[in-house]
């Protein structure tokens, strides 16, 4: 460049001719007297706090997942762009959260949704998914019906995969289905439960019983409140995600690996969650009613869910799942569908997780007679996915008795 004889004025020239070009960045960052490295710190946190967007499309709805630190101050914005729309006033809202969220986060919601303006009811239900029943939906439609919901209404569901699977089934079926916006709380709603349509409520006879498709209107996840979840909670959701980076990402897998290795185990949660999101959108495009493919999601569950019968459900979900990983790992070796290095990597990075890999409280007998009882068989016959390499399953339902006991013998 040529400053001429006045580089002061060449420089203000230049800097009056991009003005309008930089007021139109979303984001302004002073340097002076920053280094390079606190400028580089100063972007990054500028974009940690940017909310990412994934898209969804489904067969009858399209919809975009928000992963948006701090996000919970902004659900009013979430909001916004579906104008809402009722018969006459403004459409009233209803909020549906567990004891336990809402202690934590109720007021932060309350504020944010309150500038929408609109009226407002919050329904808060009891922890844990012993409530997830059909009473309590029938509590929402009551509560619902006192507050004047109409189809231009939206529920918003603030809480775990309990929160979202209730309130979803509530809203799909009142009034023949009204929005619903899901703000889920744990990490394994985030990268689960939130997104794919399904929701669903426990019935005597079996868990998820009762249930339909309805996709969110928008997905909203503030990964600052993953801090305040208990352990337990949290391992259950990276089991969920190593899961996903085995079905298909296996740079994610490799995070988990990395992540578990370095001292402190620090993770960045926003982006594993991304990529594992990413991993389950890619499937439900695919096949979104669950006729074919969708099922790869399960891998695990076969054996997990037999986990978790024996347990009088007392196991958590997603640690029945990374035992059951597990099992299907040395189950897939055992049919040459994957080598010893790839069933050792995965077993190891479940451990280096501090997940579950075995099971010793129950023979092989028991936990095969318990998967009988599974309600993903098909004309009779078990089914399992199996992998063969990390980002790569496969669906298999001819599995000899004797595979799978010696599998379960294995990861004892
Ligand atoms: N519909 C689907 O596609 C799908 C997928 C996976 C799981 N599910 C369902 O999800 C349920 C499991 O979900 P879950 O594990 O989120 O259970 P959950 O909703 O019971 O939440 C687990 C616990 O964490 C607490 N909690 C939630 N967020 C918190 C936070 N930020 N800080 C502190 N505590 C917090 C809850 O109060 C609860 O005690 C099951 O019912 C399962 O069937 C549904």
């Amino acid at each position: 460049m040529l400053w001429g004889e006045d580089p002061d004025a060449a420089l203000r020239a230049l800097l009056h001719a991009r003005q309008p070009a930089y007021a139109a960045l979303p984001h302004h960052l002073d340097t002076t007297h920053r280094t390079a490295e606190q400028v580089a710190e100063a972007v990054l946190a500028l974009y940690r706090c940017e909310p990412r967007l994934l898209p969804v499309q489904a067969p009858d709805a399209r919809y975009t997942v928000r992963i948006w630190p701090g996000g919970l101050a902004h659900l009013a914005d979430v909001l916004a762009p579906h104008a809402l729309r009722g018969s006459g006033a403004p459409p009233p809202l209803a909020i549906v959260s567990d004891e336990t969220v809402w202690a934590l986060y109720g007021e932060q919601v309350l504020t944010s949704v309150r500038q929408t303006g609109q009226p407002l009811t919050t329904i808060v239900l009891p922890t844990g998914e012993q409530h997830k029943h059909l009473d309590n939906v029938r509590l929402l439609y009551d509560r619902f019906a006192d507050a004047g919901l109409e189809r231009g209404s939206a529920v918003i569901a603030v809480g775990g995969g309990v929160i979202s699977d209730m309130a979803g089934y509530a809203a799909a079926t009142y009034l023949r289905g009204i929005p619903m916006i899901n703000v889920p709380t744990t990490l394994l709603a985030a990268v689960d439960a939130s997104v794919g349509g399904k929701v669903a409520v426990d019935h005597p006879r079996g868990k998820n019983l009762i249930g339909a498709f309805k996709q969110p209107l928008a997905v909203l996840i503030d990964p600052q409140v993953f801090e305040t979840l208990p352990e337990r909670e949290r391992l259950c959701g990276l089991a969920e995600i190593i899961k996903a980076g085995i079905i298909g990402d296996p740079a994610l897998f490799a995070a988990c690996e990395d992540a578990a290795s370095q001292a402190g185990g620090s993770l960045d949660l926003s982006a594993l969650v991304e990529r594992a999101l990413a991993v389950k959108i890619a499937v439900v495009q695919q096949d979104p009613y669950e006729q074919g493919q969708r099922a790869l999601l399960n891998l695990g569950h076969t054996f997990a869910h037999a986990y978790e019968l024996l347990s009088g459900y007392r196991l958590s979900h997603g640690l029945a799942v990374a035992q059951g990983i597990a099992a299907a790992t040395h189950l897939a070796e055992l049919r040459g569908l994957c080598g010893p290095e790839t069933r050792a990597r995965i077993v190891a990075a479940l451990r280096a997780n501090a997940l579950p890999t075995t099971c010793d409280a129950h023979t092989p007998a028991e936990i095969y007679a318990a998967m009988g009882a599974d309600k993903k068989r098909r004309g009779g016959r078990l089914r399992f996915v199996l992998p063969r390499a990390i980002g790569d399953v496969v669906i298999e339902d001819d599995v000899p008795d004797e595979q799978v006991l010696a599998a379960l013998e294995r990861s004892r």
